[in-house]
């Protein structure tokens, strides 16, 4: 017995990583516009440096993508061509609410999504929809300070309601936000949450958090109302944490790290903050505007199903000494596994951990999982067709995939389904570049903008064609 006969097999993209079109179809700007590629990107992520105008002589990647805004059609013709049975992709809030507080939405940019999601049901491909993967008008950071403010929960719940009216029936699954968890470490590039000289950082991102997870279960409460078959789902960016050695306490720091993590599932799943959760905003100082009306939406309106991210698991220590080894990883901080190979950008391959991660979310919480996100970032070297000899990528993600399957077949983890990150060449949400590539699918697209855009398929491409046929059967 392997995975289930209705697994859903696909790949995963965000808006602001691939469409592009940015002054098409009466879209706004939004705060992953305002992200140019070099070194002041990881400051304005971290909300340390303000990017609220576009600066000459830089560029921003985002404006731009893939332009799948205007190729969608022959990506997902390729994406059908795989047999994926399912495909995630996110909504550009500025396409639906240029401003993100009118009050009616822009028809263009709904016209737009209608088209694609029709592409996808054409195939019979499930779309999938991050509501908001990192996505928010930069009008409301601006304007409102973004998700510091309660005004946004209202906000995001319009967006919801437009897009779940409008997709009955058609759409059936759902995650509201991408990689919740990430608003405390890159909280402009998750929220659009930028910080002043004198702001208690901590206060801002739990209060923004608390909103996030409110507005989220007022999104499901809303969605289940207008279509009762709707699956709504939470994400995280997952990974389990290792102690780097058996000390007692090294032990403990990784189980505490780890609840950081799962603070965010907690509530999403159990509808109310953990004890331990409570303790530490206690210890922090810091205190959660929270209304009874609020602690009930929580309480009421829990999620279907847990999604999250994986791309490795990551290490921490007590030892000062052995802190100092840190490996860049995404967002979270890790220090360097000696067992695990690392990709040219840091991240540690650890396909075993995936295992882990599945058994340990699912102890955790006994609901369905999906892994929406799951990738190898390398640089490619493309023929002069643009084919790739992508040999490494199979590696990884066969890997992957094997302990998926354990993860299932031995351990009983109930598994919805598997999108790998990136099934097309698509920008880099951390560091802006094209040349860390994920895709089956190349794009001819360089770090600074140029090149044809023209897709061609790399030797995965094949490969995981015959995954998905033979329903995770046939790996080599
Ligand atoms: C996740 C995000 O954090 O990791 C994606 O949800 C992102 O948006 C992916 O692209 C891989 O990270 P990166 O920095 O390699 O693009």
């Amino acid at each position: 017995m392997g995975f289930r006969k209705d697994f859903l097999w696909g790949g995963a993209t965000a808006a602001n990583q691939c469409e592009g079109g940015y002054n098409e179809g009466g879209r706004g700007i939004s705060n992953k516009d305002l992200m140019p590629i070099g070194p002041d990107r990881n400051p304005i992520a971290t909300g340390e440096k303000k990017s609220l105008d576009f600066e000459k002589d830089l560029y921003y990647p985002s404006l731009y993508g893939i332009d799948m805004y205007h190729r969608y059609k022959e990506d997902i013709a390729l994406f059908a061509e795989m047999g994926f049975k399912v495909y995630r992709f996110s909504i550009s809030w500025t396409r639906i609410f240029p401003n993100g507080d009118e009050d009616t939405p822009n028809e263009e940019g709904l016209k737009f999504y209608d088209s694609l999601i029709d592409e996808l049901l054409k195939y019979d491909i499930n779309p999938l929809v991050t509501i908001s993967h990192f996505d928010c008008p930069i009008h409301l950071s601006k304007k409102y300070g973004s998700w510091k403010n309660k005004k946004m929960i209202d906000f995001f719940a319009k967006l919801a309601t437009v897009l779940f009216e409008r997709y009955k029936g058609k759409v059936k699954y759902w995650l509201t936000f991408n990689e919740i968890n990430m608003i405390l470490h890159r909280p402009f590039n998750a929220a659009g949450i930028f910080f002043e000289e004198n702001d208690n950082r901590d206060q801002i991102k739990y209060q923004a958090a608390h909103n996030e997870l409110v507005a989220s279960a007022l999104a499901t409460k809303i969605g289940h109302e207008i279509d009762p078959d709707n699956k709504i789902g939470c994400m995280l960016l997952g990974g389990s944490t290792y102690p780097y050695t058996c000390n007692p306490e090294d032990v403990f720091e990784a189980y505490l790290d780890d609840r950081k993590n799962y603070f965010f599932t907690d509530i999403h799943v159990r509808g109310e903050y953990p004890a331990y959760a409570l303790k530490e905003i206690e210890r922090l100082g810091i205190e959660i505007e929270k209304t009874d009306e609020e602690m009930k939406l929580l309480k009421d309106h829990t999620v279907d199903f847990v999604s999250f991210s994986y791309y490795s698991t990551r290490v921490t220590s007590t030892d000062p000494e052995v802190l100092k080894n840190k490996t860049s990883d995404n967002a979270i901080f890790s220090i360097k596994n000696p067992y695990l190979k690392s990709s040219e950008w840091g991240w540690q391959v650890d396909p075993l951990g995936l295992r882990y991660t599945l058994n340990q979310i699912y102890d955790r919480y006994q609901k369905p999982l999906f892994i929406v996100e799951n990738g190898y970032g390398a640089i490619d070297k493309p023929d002069e067709n643009g084919y790739v000899e992508d040999d490494y990528r199979i590696d990884y993600l066969r890997s992957h995939i094997k302990e998926m399957r354990d993860a299932v077949t031995l351990d009983g983890v109930d598994l919805l389904g598997y999108t790998t990150w990136g099934p097309i060449d698509l920008v880099s949400a951390g560091t802006g570049q094209m040349s860390k590539r994920y895709g089956f699918i190349y794009v001819d697209l360089d770090d600074e903008g140029n090149g044809t855009l023209k897709r061609s398929k790399k030797k995965s491409f094949d490969w995981y064609k015959k995954v998905i046929a033979s329903n995770g059967e046939d790996l080599d």
